[in-house]
C-alpha cells in the first residue's frame, strides 16, 4: 500500500478506511488504555493525531517511542472527537521504524536560531525551519511559473567561469593544479592548470545571459552564485542563489516595472499557497509581517534617483556610524533608513555615479552617471541589483579602457554589441533576501539549508 502524504490526509473531505502514513513523532501522551502521538511527515506544518489502542499486537514497544521516531501506521482516518483538529489516525497496525534515543536534541522546548545553526542537519525537523525550507521550495516553483507564464526562456548559465562579471575579484578560484606543486615551482603556472586560463566559480551569470537575451529574446537564469568577499552580515553568504531575468529591447524603466511585477507576482503566490506555513512567521517571528506583506503586494514601489536619495539621506538628521558622501556606495544602514523610514515600502533608486558601478552598465547622458538600479526593501535593503546595459560599441570599449579590463578576455560580449546590438536590460535578485523579506527571517543564514559563510563549511 502506498503511503499518504499528512498534508493530503488533513485536506480529505471524507473519512477513509485504510490509510498507510509515515513520519516522525513529535509528541506523546499516555493515556490509560491507550496513547496519542503527533506524527509529522514534513509535507506540512501540521501533525496529524494517532490513537493507538493498548489491543496493538506491539503496544509495549509502541509505549517506548520517543520524540523523534520514526513510524509507519496503518490505520482508519476517522474524525477527532478532539478538540483542534478534524481528522486523526485509529491505528491497527504501528510498525517502529527507528528509535531515536533520549539525547535527540530536538525535544520539546523552543530553541534559540543560534543553537539550531549548530545542528544544521537537524533543524528543518522544527516547525519553523521546515516552514522555511517548505516556502524556499515554493518559491523556486513560483519563479519557474512565473518565467514560463511571460514567455521567457529558462538558461543554464556557466558556474565555473573565465571572466569576473562585477569586477569586484571576490572570486573563489577553480584550479585542478595540486597545491603542492604550485608551492614547489612558487607560483601558478594557469598553462599547465586545467582550463589552461585562470578559472573562477560565477558570482554572477548575467555576461552569459546577455548573449542570449541578443538571441532569444527575454531569458533568465537561476542558479548557484558565489563571492568570496570577507563581509560576515546578516544578509551575506559566500554562496547564494541569484535569479537574473535579462531582456532584449527593454529599457531601465521597463526593467523596474519587471522587478516590481516579479517580487508582487512570487509574494502573491506564496500568501496563496503556504498559507500555514506563513502563519508561523506572521504570529511567531514578526507581528509586522502580515503589513509588510500588503504592502510588496498593493503598494506602488517608490522610484528616486541615487542623487535623491543621498539628499534624503543629508537631510534627514540621522545619525548614520557611516558618512554619506556623493559617490560613495550606500551602506546597509543607509538602504534601510530609505525603504524602512522613509519610504516605508520598497523604493527603486536609480542612476548610480559610473566610479561605484561595472563596466558594463549604459552610460547616461551627463557622462558622469550610468542607468544602473537597484532595488531596496524594509529589514533587508538591496535586494535587486541590475541596470539598462551598455549596447554601444565605442562607449563599451571606451569604459573597458578607463577601466583597464582586458578586452581580449570579453572579445565575445564586444562582438554581441558589433552584430545586432539592441538595448536591453536586466537584473539579480537574491533569492535567500526574498525569503527572509517574504518571511520576516532576519537572518540569512536561516533560509540556506546549509550556510557558507567565512570560516564556517560545517556539514
Ligand atoms: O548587485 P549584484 O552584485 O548584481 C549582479 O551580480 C548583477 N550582475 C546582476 C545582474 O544584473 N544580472 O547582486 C545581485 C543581488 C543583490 O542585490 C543581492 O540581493 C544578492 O544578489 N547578493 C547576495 N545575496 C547573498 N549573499 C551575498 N553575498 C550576495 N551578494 C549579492
Ligand atoms: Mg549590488
Amino acid at each position: 500500500m502506498k503511503r499518504k502524504k499528512i498534508k493530503k490526509l488533513l485536506n480529505l473531505t471524507s473519512p477513509e478506511d485504510k490509510v498507510l502514513i509515515k513520519g516522525w513523532v513529535r509528541t506523546k501522551r499516555d493515556s490509560k488504555d491507550f496513547l496519542f502521538m503527533e506524527i509529522n511527515d514534513g509535507s506540512c506544518l501540521a501533525n496529524i493525531q494517532v490513537i493507538a489502542n493498548n489491543n496493538l499486537e506491539n503496544y509495549s514497544e509502541i509505549q517506548k517511542t520517543t520524540t523523534g521516531s520514526a513510524l509507519s501506521i496503518f490505520g482508519k482516518l476517522i474524525e477527532s472527537p478532539g478538540k483542534g483538529q478534524k481528522w486523526e489516525v485509529q491505528a491497527e497496525e504501528i510498525e517502529i521504524v527507528s528509535i531515536a534515543p533520549d539525547n535527540y536534541p530536538l525535544q520539546k522546548k523552543r530553541h534559540s536560531d543560534e543553537f539550531l545553526r549548530t545542528i544544521a542537519h537537524l533543524r528543518p525537523r522544527t516547525n519553523k525551519y521546515g516552514a522555511a525550507f517548505r516556502i524556499r521550495s515554493e518559491l523556486i516553483y513560483a519563479i519557474h511559473k512565473f518565467y514560463n507564464e511571460l514567455g521567457f526562456q529558462c538558461l543554464s548559465t556557466p558556474i565555473i567561469t573565465g571572466s569576473d562579471c562585477e569586477g569586484a575579484g571576490e572570486m573563489f578560484r577553480v584550479t585542478s593544479l595540486e597545491p603542492e606543486e604550485v608551492s614547489k615551482q612558487g607560483e601558478m603556472d594557469f598553462n599547465t592548470d586545467f582550463f589552461g586560463q585562470e578559472a573562477n566559480l560565477t558570482v554572477s551569470g548575467q555576461l552569459s545571459a546577455e548573449m542570449f537575451a541578443l538571441a532569444l529574446g527575454d531569458v533568465y537564469t537561476f542558479g548557484p552564485t558565489f563571492r568570496a568577499e570577507n563581509s560576515n552580515t546578516s544578509r551575506h553568504v559566500a554562496e547564494f542563489w541569484m535569479l537574473e531575468p535579462e531582456m532584449a529591447f527593454c529599457d531601465l524603466s521597463q526593467n523596474m516595472d519587471h522587478g516590481e511585477e516579479l517580487i508582487k507576482a512570487l509574494t502573491r503566490h506564496v500568501m496563496e499557497k503556504c498559507e500555514e506555513d506563513l502563519s508561523l512567521f506572521t504570529k511567531f517571528v514578526d507581528k509586522s509581517l502580515a503589513g509588510m506583506l500588503d504592502t510588496l503586494v498593493n503598494s506602488k514601489f517608490a522610484r528616486i534617483t541615487y542623487t535623491e536619495a543621498i539628499d534624503i539621506l543629508l537631510k534627514s538628521n540621522k545619525k548614520f556610524e557611516f558618512k554619506i558622501e556623493y559617490g560613495t556606495d550606500l551602506q546597509s544602514e543607509h538602504e534601510r533608513f530609505l525603504a524602512e523610514e522613509y519610504f516605508k515600502k520598497p523604493v527603486f533608486l536609480t542612476d548610480y555615479p559610473k566610479n561605484i558601478k561595472p563596466f558594463y552598465m549604459r552610460m547616461n547622458d551627463d557622462g558622469k552617471t550610468v542607468a544602473a538600479v537597484d532595488l531596496l526593501v524594509p529589514r533587508i535593503g538591496e535586494i535587486i541589483g541590475g541596470s539598462q546595459r551598455e549596447e554601444r560599441l565605442g562607449f563599451l570599449e571606451k569604459r573597458m579602457e578607463e577601466m583597464n579590463l582586458p578586452k581580449d578576455i570579453y572579445w565575445w560580449y564586444l562582438d554581441s554589441r558589433k552584430f545586432g546590438s539592441v538595448p536591453h536590460s536586466g537584473f539579480g535578485m537574491g533569492f535567500e533576501r526574498l525569503i527572509m523579506l517574504i518571511t520576516g527571517i532576519t537572518n540569512i543564514r536561516d533560509v540556506v539549508p546549509f550556510p557558507r559563510t567565512p570560516g564556517s563549511i560545517d556539514f
